[in-house]
């Protein structure tokens, strides 16, 4: 047995630190979350992704009584994205949450569903998607999902033939 150390470095940026570009995608991920629909959690999500070609799309999560039936906020951004601009990888996907009272304090860090779609819009593209995931004291980058989700399952495994 042998121990198999797996390193990812995230940088985390201050709000002056940011570029300018990537301050305004933040922006529109945090007043997106308005448009959240989430009666049951109150957890409300707001998504904001550039495409190649500098498009700016957003979402938010959408709930449901029957809650499996509910999507968060970066599904919503991702499919939208690709449904509307199906030629335009998604270059930076710009992600905030926050609850009743403020954004949260702390990075909001996507569920294992949208890293697993998050993953497949990446091969799909052959393009990694930056993250940005924003908290209230500081905004942590992810340069690809694999950061995120190593030992991935793309389906590369699958007999295609
Ligand atoms: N949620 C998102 O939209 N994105 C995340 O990254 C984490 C969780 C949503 C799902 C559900 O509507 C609510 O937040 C509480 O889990």
């Amino acid at each position: 047995m042998k121990p198999v150390t797996i390193t990812n470095v995230l940088h985390e940026y201050q709000w002056d630190e940011l570029s300018e570009k990537d301050q305004i995608l933040i922006e529109k991920a945090k007043a997106v979350t308005a448009n959240s629909y989430a009666p049951y959690s109150r957890f409300a999500v707001g998504a904001a992704a550039e495409l190649n070609d500098g498009t700016i799309v957003t979402g938010t999560n959408q709930e449901n009584a029957a809650y499996p039936s509910g999507i968060c906020a970066e599904r919503t951004t991702l499919f939208y994205a690709n449904s509307t601009f199906p030629d335009q990888p998604v270059r930076t996907l710009a992600i905030a949450a926050r609850t009743s009272k403020d954004f949260i304090a702390e990075h909001i860090a996507p569920c294992g569903a949208c890293r697993q779609v998050i993953l497949e819009t990446e091969r799909r593209y052959k393009q990694p998607i930056r993250i940005l995931l924003y908290g209230k004291d500081s905004v942590l980058e992810v340069k690809g999902i694999t950061d995120l989700l190593p030992l991935c399952f793309d389906g590369s495994s699958l007999d295609m033939g």
